[in-house]
């Protein structure tokens, strides 16, 4: 199985790309869970992350919280898309489980140097506050990781937090350019892509059908995040993002890609956090990422809902 750490603010969605990976162990080994400031603020984000381990029935799983702020901003929150909680919807128990003492930063530092080198992978579904202090802190580690498939950004599909920049790269740029700069082999799983993967009511229905604790929690999860996108955005059903990031490693047939160049504004205000995507090669900057624009979305919910339905 594929090693890999989730780095995650959940979130309704990063809460689904949890359960899809633990669903999954004889593809995907969660060697732990890191939390980050992000869709709420980091005890929030931490407890969400217990509470769906417990969701799956994986209470073992190693969850560290990391950092509380970004590296050179306020941090900014998404109450209104994901609720006060980060994980409105379901009714879910309290943890019981314990958080790992150890600091996210410190987990993901201590695992790449553990491990042979290019053998684990790093998704993150967050902002990339953590990674990048890891990656500051221990230069070392850079060179270990075997790959990071994050989901962030846009080009085509515009922004979602100010017209032209995505959450996740805009809570933090100042680290999200040190990590697209890192020289990692880099795959992006943007709003292009995670806007064609969308959850409408038909689906919300079959992810409901599933019959199990999962299926219905992640039916709510979803329903709840749903309330939200159509008026705004006028789609049949919200964009299940980090999700996504899971399935491309599950199964990469599904999606398409295309090699760029990508660079963060970390300067302008009016474009802070926007990845300043080289599409034509109009610049002759080396390819740092692969962009994943197109996604097969009934292979997508069909790979869920199966895998789901084994929790
Ligand atoms: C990203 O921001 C968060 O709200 C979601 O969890 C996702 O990671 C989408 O822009
Ligand atoms: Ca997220």
């Amino acid at each position: 199985a594929r090693q890999i750490i989730i780095d995650t603010d959940p979130g309704q969605d990063d809460a689904v790309a949890i359960l899809l990976a633990l669903a999954c162990p004889d593809a995907l080994e969660v060697l732990g869970i890191t939390c980050v400031a992000g869709n709420v603020p980091l005890e929030m984000t931490t407890r969400n992350a217990l509470i769906i381990c417990e969701l799956a029935g994986k209470a073992n799983v190693l969850v560290h919280a990391g950092c509380d702020r970004p590296l050179g901003r306020d941090l900014v929150t998404a109450e209104h898309v994901h609720g006060r909680s980060g994980l409105d919807g379901p009714n879910l128990p309290a943890p019981i489980m314990p958080l790992q003492e150890r600091h996210a930063v410190d987990f993901v530092i201590d695992t790449l140097r553990e491990r042979p080198a290019k053998s684990v992978t790093l998704v993150p579904i967050g902002p990339l506050t953590n990674i990048a202090t890891a990656f500051k802190s221990a230069p070392d580690i850079i060179g270990k990781v075997q790959e990071i498939v994050l989901m962030g950004g846009a080009h085509f599909a515009q922004g979602n937090v100010t017209p032209v920049a995505e959450f996740n790269i805009h809570v933090d740029p100042q680290a999200a350019e040190i990590v697209f700069g890192a020289g990692v082999p880099l795959v992006m799983v943007p709003l292009d892509v995670t806007h064609k993967a969308l959850v409408t009511r038909a689906r919300n229905a079959a992810l409901r059908a599933i019959g199990t604790p999962v299926g219905r929690a992640v039916a709510d999860l979803t329903g709840f995040f749903e309330r939200y996108n159509p008026e705004r955005y006028g789609e049949d059903g919200a964009p299940l993002h980090d999700p996504c990031t899971i399935a491309w490693l599950l199964k990469p047939e599904l999606f398409k890609g295309r090699r760029v160049n990508v660079m963060i504004e970390t300067q302008s205000e009016l474009t802070m956090g926007m990845t300043v995507t080289d599409w034509w090669g109009n610049t002759g900057r080396p390819p740092n990422a692969t962009f994943i624009h197109d996604i097969d979305t009934e292979g997508f919910f069909d790979l869920l809902i199966e895998r789901l339905a084994r929790l």
